[in-house]
């Protein structure tokens, strides 16, 4: 054990060596990952994904289809030329799809991949180096039935077990929510449109009451101006404690995080770590109370524990999140009495390696938790798990907390940066962050090649104990690659 976790160290030593050698090099021209670079286009493109606990359907909600949507237009000459029809965004079990395979058109798992690559390729626009389609608005209902046997424990089918680790009001309580649109209309110069809904299934789309769980993402532009505002709400209630959403800029072909199939999305490039930064701004109004774990960055991806990339064997395949956490509620569960909630070690910007158990010096408070992936084979002890019902195989998560040392990367400080009242205009080195994380590998293989498919921000209301809204504005989003030229190299080698 010990001479496997010393060549682990080694390796990622030369891991760190070759990304300073990277970031040292001459900065060139910028170029962005995105379709829609700091969401100024006009013309719109954006979707819709809703997720049951293990990021699937399970069950579509009656007369919504199948929970994929979007809306996409293209503004010429004074008018909106929508993309998408209500008849589209309506398609469920059932209906047939263009390209759809007779085994695919019952089951509501799959049929929602295949109207989500339907949807891309209404959505669709030719750029260089590849075409993209959308923004992507995801939902998550965190409530898990356990008796239904829905979702595999990291991966593997398992049979259906008693309740009560996991909220959940009793049958149907993993449920699909109401989709209502409001479909984007220019009017004096400013183009609005939106969608919203609850999970709360009697009720309808304009019915709100004070105890329901609700969701609402409105984006608004002026014509030639400026950025998209994409303004969020999002309720929990007694019976969805629980719930998530997210604007996220995900892989237009591939696994995006957390997804263990083909998706559609914004970035047209290959994210690889340290090469690309991101820039936003966000303006929090109500933070979504103690239990609102505001992601002002999340990112996700999906590499084997040998450092092979994924290709959807959900047994060996691993989603690895990074997340920083602003809501200055949010405790550090690292600490010096809690290692195991802490990675094995912290990497410096200037690339020293600090144990945990290195009190002086580890910064604990650093670290909201870590959590190592149910199916490795060597982890260094004490260790806490991940989640293994949550995603589709196992997972992998390093969450972070405001922290003097990420100042370097651009990222907040102290409690409380970014927070309410504190709207700020980021630009973070995401990229030179994540590549210095403690993500698990098994010993002695290649480190893997950190490629993210995924960066989102939003909030997930983890449990809340009463009902709890948040409510936010996201605008100005984009990706920077500071090295075009090894993020278009990377990916030719990889196609
Ligand atoms: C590229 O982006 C980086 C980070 O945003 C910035 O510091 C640099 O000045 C930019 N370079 C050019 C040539 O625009
Ligand atoms: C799908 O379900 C419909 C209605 O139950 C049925 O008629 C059809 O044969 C099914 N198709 C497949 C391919 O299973
Ligand atoms: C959704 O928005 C519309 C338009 O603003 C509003 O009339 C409706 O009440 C909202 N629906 C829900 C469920 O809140
Ligand atoms: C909302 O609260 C009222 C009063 O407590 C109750 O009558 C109603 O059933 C609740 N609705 C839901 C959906 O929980
Ligand atoms: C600290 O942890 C490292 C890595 O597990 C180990 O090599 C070292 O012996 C530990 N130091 C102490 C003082 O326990």
């Amino acid at each position: 054990m010990e001479k496997q976790l010393h060549r682990l160290f080694v390796l990622s030593n030369v891991f760190v060596f070759v990304a300073s050698l990277v970031s040292t090099t001459e900065s060139q021209s910028n170029v962005s990952g995105v379709g829609d670079p700091g969401m100024q286009r006009d013309s719109l493109r954006v979707a819709f994904e809703a997720w049951n606990f293990c990021n699937e359907v399970g069950q579509q909600a009656p007369h919504m289809g199948s929970p994929r949507a979007a809306q996409c237009f293209d503004l010429s000459e004074g008018s909106l030329i929508h993309k998408v029809t209500e008849n589209d965004n309506k398609l469920g079990v059932g209906d047939s799809l263009p390209g759809l395979k007779p085994e695919y058109i019952n089951n509501t798992d799959l049929y929602a991949v295949q109207k989500e690559l339907y949807l891309g390729s209404l959505c669709e626009v030719e750029d260089t180096p590849r075409p993209w389609q959308f923004w992507m608005i995801m939902l998550k209902n965190g409530n898990y039935d356990t008796r239904s046997g829905l979702c595999p424990k990291d991966g593997q089918k398992v049979p259906p077990f008693s309740p009560g680790r996991f909220p959940c009001f009793g049958t149907g309580c993993m449920n699909q929510p109401i989709l209502c649109h409001q479909w984007t209309k220019l009017k004096g110069g400013v183009m609005r449109g939106g969608f919203n809904g609850t999970y709360d299934l009697d009720y309808g789309c304009d019915a709100v009451d004070s105890n329901v769980s609700f969701y609402e993402v409105v984006w608004e532009k002026k014509v030639n101006v400026g950025s998209w505002l994409f303004k969020h709400k999002l309720k929990t209630s007694n019976k969805y404690p629980w719930l998530m959403l997210y604007l996220r800029a995900d892989a237009t072909s591939g696994f995006s995080g957390g997804y263990h199939y083909n998706t559609r999305g914004m970035l047209k490039t290959l994210l690889e770590s340290p090469n690309f930064k991101v820039k936003l701004t966000l303006d929090i109004k109500k933070g979504g109370g103690s239990k609102s774990q505001f992601y002002l960055l999340d990112m996700g991806s999906c590499w084997k524990n040998n450092g092979a990339p994924c290709d959807g064997d959900v047994l060996t395949d691993v989603t690895r999140y990074s997340e920083m956490i602003i809501n200055p509620e949010t405790p550090a569960w690292c600490s010096p009495t809690g290692l195991g909630n802490c990675p094995p070690f912290h990497i410096t910007p200037d690339d020293k390696k600090i144990f945990r158990n290195d009190t002086a010096n580890f910064p604990y408070s650093a670290y909201h938790y870590y959590c190592a992936p149910g199916n490795a084979q060597h982890l260094e002890q004490p260790v806490s798990t991940c989640d293994p019902y949550s995603n589709p195989q196992a997972q992998e998560i390093v969450q972070l907390l405001p922290h003097p040392i990420w100042g370097e990367y651009g990222y907040p400080t102290k409690k409380g940066d970014g927070w309410v009242g504190d709207a700020r205009t980021w630009e973070l080195d995401v990229g030179g962050l994540s590549s210095r994380l403690y993500f698990y590998q098994d010993p002695g293989t290649t480190p893997a090649k950190r490629i993210w498919t995924s960066i989102d921000t939003g909030t997930e209301i983890f449990v809340s104990d009463k009902d709890e809204v948040a409510e936010w504005t996201l605008s100005d989003y984009d990706v920077i690659l500071t090295h075009p030229r090894n993020s278009l190299v990377t990916q030719v080698e990889r196609k």
